[in-house]
């Protein structure tokens, strides 16, 4: 090689080293050792089979780490030139390409500095790592451990089955919390009473499909930024805080599949930006259906089946036109079904009214529901004349009311299990419905019935 000088190659290289060293270390500090070494050691848990350290050689493991970890720079107070590199985030379980955290292995396991060494994480993310069910991973009491950092801001751990330990663990003293969802997790134990007063600006909170138990304790009611509140598929028990009423910004509340009992706390009708409200299969019962929801317009969806309510079907329905779905099924329902459901509920996509003991026909305003996509009625002792086209017809299940017929010309689809009507159809409002058996007729006595309510709302405004 005439071209260099061995010394002038050499002083090159060393130009270039000094060079890089002092670019790297202006801009870009390293990550603190102790915390990178801690990665590797997480990293190896959840997936022992990737030599880690290998595929990510580089000491700047904040300059090239695996996606899922996430480092930030920070700088001291008087500077905004950054003096530390911190592990911010750290998510594991392949979630999609457009995500592909570190994914877990079947034998993954939590290597417990993740508790410990991360001192600025603000997000921590475990997705489908833990899925044997015979191949428990223990989470320490929370007594043995520390807690994360206290600027944790998102916890999520989802569909994480063979994962088992106390919530207390998880969820501590942070103040900076904004959503927190543990679902699909063999977490148990009770919602920590200290959660209202410290992580004031939670606005999730989901940890259904867990073991946890226990009363919601009426402290949650302090947390006023929660938008979503998710206790679904767990065992809780006891009596809903009346206070829940002032979570004013909530817009799902989920309690499905738990053992609440006694009244729905009135205080709910404070909820005025609730969509989607979920109390079904728990032991609510015997003061009939809330008549607050009549007060809650922005409701999408009401679910409340499997719950002894028991009484009437009251007249709710006036300013409830954006529901979209109700279920009423089991709920110990008596009496007939009103007329009103039908002419208000004018986005139904969905009815559940099944295994009632609801009685009388099925309104002939129920012929109106243009937008349904099922309505459930079996299992009550309907009787009569279906009102229905054959369009919505199929729609229909309707099974176990041996009283319902259904006129000749209808009678296909599923309707055609039903008896075919002898009798001459009861019309329930002559000066609305004139008398006629012809189906086809049908149509024209819907127009004039729209007519009629679009006439109504004339004189009304
Ligand atoms: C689950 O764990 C058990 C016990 O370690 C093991 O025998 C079994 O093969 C595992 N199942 C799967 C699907 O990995
Ligand atoms: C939670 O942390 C805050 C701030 O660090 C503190 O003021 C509060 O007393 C703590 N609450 C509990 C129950 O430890
Ligand atoms: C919360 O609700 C309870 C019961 O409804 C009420 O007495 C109390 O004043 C409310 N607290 C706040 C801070 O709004
Ligand atoms: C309704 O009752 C039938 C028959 O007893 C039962 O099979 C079905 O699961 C019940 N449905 C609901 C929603 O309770
Ligand atoms: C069904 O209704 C009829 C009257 O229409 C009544 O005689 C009968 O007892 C009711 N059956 C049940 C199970 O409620």
């Amino acid at each position: 090689m005439a071209l260099f000088h061995p010394f002038s190659c050499l002083a090159l290289v060393f130009l270039y080293t000094l060079l890089s060293l002092l670019v790297v270390s202006h801009q870009q500090p390293l990550l603190d050792p102790a915390e990178r070494d801690a990665v590797f050691r997480v990293l190896n848990s959840v997936n022992p089979a990737v030599s880690w350290r290998t595929v990510f050689p580089d000491d700047d493991l904040c300059s090239s780490a695996p996606h899922g970890v996430v480092c930030d720079y920070f700088s001291d107070d008087d500077s905004d030139v950054p003096s530390s590199a911190h592990i911010t985030e750290l998510s594991f379980g392949f979630v999609s390409d457009y995500a592909p955290n570190p994914p877990c292995s079947s034998d993954s396991t939590i290597d417990p500095t993740i508790f410990t060494a991360f001192n600025f994480l603000r997000k921590l993310f475990f997705y489908k790592c833990f899925t044997n069910e015979t191949r428990r991973v223990s989470l320490p009491a929370d007594a043995v451990s520390p807690g994360f950092s206290s600027a944790l801001e998102e916890l999520v751990f989802i569909d994480n089955p063979a994962l088992v330990g106390p919530l207390s663990t998880l969820l501590r003293n942070y103040t900076n919390l904004r959503r927190v969802v543990l679902t699909g997790n063999g977490v148990y134990g009770e919602i920590p009473e200290g959660l209202g007063d410290d992580s004031v600006g939670l606005e999730e909170l989901t940890l259904s499909r867990n073991q946890l138990s226990g009363p919601v304790p009426s402290s949650l009611s302090k947390l006023k930024s929660l938008r979503v509140l998710d206790l679904s598929h767990n065992h809780f028990d006891g009596y809903l805080p009346e206070a829940l009423g002032n979570l004013t910004e909530l817009l799902k509340l989920d309690l499905t599949s738990n053992g609440f009992s006694g009244k729905i706390p009135g205080g709910l009708r404070n909820l005025q930006s609730l969509e989607f409200l979920d109390l079904s299969y728990n032991r609510f019962g015997n003061y009939g259906l809330p008549l607050f929801l009549a007060e809650m317009p922005k409701l999408r969806e009401v679910h409340l089946s499997g719950n002894p309510l028991g009484g009437a079907i009251p007249e709710i329905w006036k300013n409830l036109g954006g529901v979209l779905g109700i279920g009423l099924s089991n709920t110990g329902l008596v009496g007939n079904i009103p007329a009103s459901m039908g002419v208000h509920l004018r986005n139904l996509r969905y009815l559940g009214l099944d295994n009632n003991s609801l009685e009388g026909t099925v309104p002939v305003e129920f012929a109106l529901l243009g937008t349904v996509s099922e309505i459930n009625l079996e299992n009550n002792n309907l009787s009569g004349r279906l009102p229905f086209s054959a369009k919505i017809g199929g729609k229909l299940k309707l099974g176990g009311n041996p009283e319902l017929c259904v006129d000749e010309r209808l009678g296909s689809g599923s309707l055609g299990k039903l008896k075919v009507c002898t009798n001459k159809p009861v019309i329930p409002n002559a000066a609305l419905f004139s008398a006629s058996s012809n189906p086809l007729l049908a149509v024209p006595h819907v127009l004039v019935f729209l007519g009629f309510l679009v006439c109504l709302g004339l004189i009304n405004s």
